[in-house]
């Protein structure tokens, strides 16, 4: 499948067959988030994998959602904000920007194997914390269900390029 086929192929799925996920699947979208670029190099993200049902169900509290919590595996991208690179001119961070590229790596790569995934940003934070019984300095970025698909999905839904891209000039 060609890149673009597979930018185009993947949706968010909010619907999950019980069905266990294969090992070397799940280490092979956890290889592709470790191998995502990042300001400096630096790395900071740790990835948090939520198999036993009762460690699901506790972080299931932190974003209420009956698809996410049937899901048979939950990842949480966590990033070390104290690792992160920073701008000298004024302090900017980049943690949440590899964070980031680390997650769309990750769903990039579980579409590609046919599994399913779906940013999650709304969760409570301080629900995650706990139920992820994270140290000090490691933030919840985002959560992921990740499972084989029960649904395709809604249909792409984005802004025409004529909107958004800009020859030159805005
Ligand atoms: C940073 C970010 C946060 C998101 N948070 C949530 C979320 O909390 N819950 C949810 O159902 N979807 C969430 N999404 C999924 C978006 O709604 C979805 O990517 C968007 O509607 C485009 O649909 P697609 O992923 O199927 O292409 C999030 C996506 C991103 C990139």
């Amino acid at each position: 499948m060609s890149f673009l086929d597979l930018a185009r192929r993947r949706v968010s799925i909010r619907a999950y067959r019980p069905d266990p996920v294969p090992e070397a699947l799940l280490d092979a979208v956890l290889e592709a988030a470790r191998l995502a670029p990042s300001a400096k190099n630096a790395q900071p993200w740790h990835l948090l994998v939520l198999r036993d049902p009762a460690r699901r169900a506790a972080l299931a509290r932190a974003y209420p959602q009956p698809w996410f919590a049937a899901a048979p595996v939950m990842i949480a991208l966590c990033v070390d904000t104290a690792a992160a690179w920073r701008r000298r001119h004024d302090g900017y961070s980049s943690a949440a920007i590899d964070g980031a590229i680390a997650m769309d790596h990750l769903t990039l790569c579980a579409a590609d194997l046919g599994l399913g995934t779906c940013w999650i940003c709304a969760f409570d934070p301080v629900v995650a914390r706990e139920a992820l019984e994270l140290p000090a300095g490691i933030e919840p970025l985002a959560l992921t269900p990740l499972g084989y698909p029960a649904e395709a999905g809604r249909p792409k839904q984005r802004k025409p390029l004529q909107e958004i891209r800009h020859d030159e000039r805005w």
